[in-house]
């Protein structure tokens, strides 16, 4: 397995910006020149990673008892299934990322309680159908009963080209009523300058990135009922008091330059 150590990559640069420790000289000199146009990276990948587990919680609390976490990350403890699991054991997650780092670490994400479930795909998310029809799917979860989405800071890697709306379509459809998107995606709308430098540095690296806009991350929930607040800030969906990422009080909308939402399917 090729973990091309030698240059950097987004999900190592992530854990560097969450205080992880895969990562590696290139990742962190990459990482570096990202915080020196985008200076506030740490504050935004810490608010990403606690709308995460919010969301989970969220939707564990609502009864839900599958997951389909596409865009992982490396692991970072609690992992979504150990949110998911905390509050229902008999929670199922199933994992896929694309990034053979990932898979290297994903040991980490099997460890599901005894009465829940968990397994993991090493899959591009621009082959929805290779997810959907993966023995690992297939064997953990039950696509006729409810599952959460849960494509969380992944799409502003799948560039314009790729068609990231027809993507989110087609994990939307394989799903059933009841079942729930979870999104989050970084934007240029707070920040215009800092974030399209900070994307410069990305494509440098030789990862493509596209911000989008409050409208075109509004159309992926197309159809689908948004919970409360609706689509805003990720620091500023349903905040707890004295949570692990930024607060309201904490960060500004340019710190996190992100949105989030989460959307039920009727
Ligand atoms: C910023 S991390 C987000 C991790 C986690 N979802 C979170 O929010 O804490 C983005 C992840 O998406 C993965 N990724 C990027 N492009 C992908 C693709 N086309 N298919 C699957 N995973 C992808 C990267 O490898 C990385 O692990």
């Amino acid at each position: 397995m090729d973990l091309q150590l030698y240059r950097a990559h987004s999900a190592r640069m992530y854990d560097y910006f969450l205080g992880g420790t895969t990562n590696f000289a290139p990742d962190r000199e990459a990482a570096g020149r990202a915080m020196a146009v985008f200076p506030w990276a740490r504050t935004a990948a810490r608010a990403n990673r606690a709308f995460m587990h919010r969301s989970t919680r969220l939707l564990a609390d609502r009864g839900i008892e599958q997951f389909l976490d596409v865009g992982t990350g490396i692991p970072t403890s609690p992992n979504l299934h150990e949110v998911a699991q905390r509050v229902n054991p008999r929670a199922r997650v199933v994992y896929a990322d694309n990034d053979p780092i990932v898979y290297a670490h994903a040991q980490a994400l099997l460890h599901s309680t005894p009465q829940g479930r968990t397994a993991y795909v090493q899959a591009d998310v621009r082959e929805p159908e290779a997810i959907l029809r993966s023995a690992e799917l297939r064997d953990t979860l039950d696509l006729g009963r409810p599952v959460a989405l849960s494509l969380v800071a992944l799409l502003h890697f799948v560039p314009g080209e790729d068609d990231a709306h027809a993507i989110v379509d087609r994990l939307k459809r394989a799903v059933p009523a009841g079942s729930a998107l979870v999104l989050s995606h970084g934007t240029p709308d707070f920040a215009p300058a800092e974030t399209e430098r900070a994307a410069q540095v990305y494509r440098a690296a030789g990862t493509a990135l596209r911000m989008r806009t409050r409208e075109e991350i509004a159309r992926f929930f197309d159809g689908w009922r948004l919970l409360d607040p609706g689509l805003v800030a990720s620091h500023r969906w349903r905040p707890d008091a004295g949570e692990d990422g930024a607060g309201p009080g904490g960060a500004t909308d340019a710190q996190v330059s992100a949105y989030a939402a989460v959307a039920v399917k009727p």
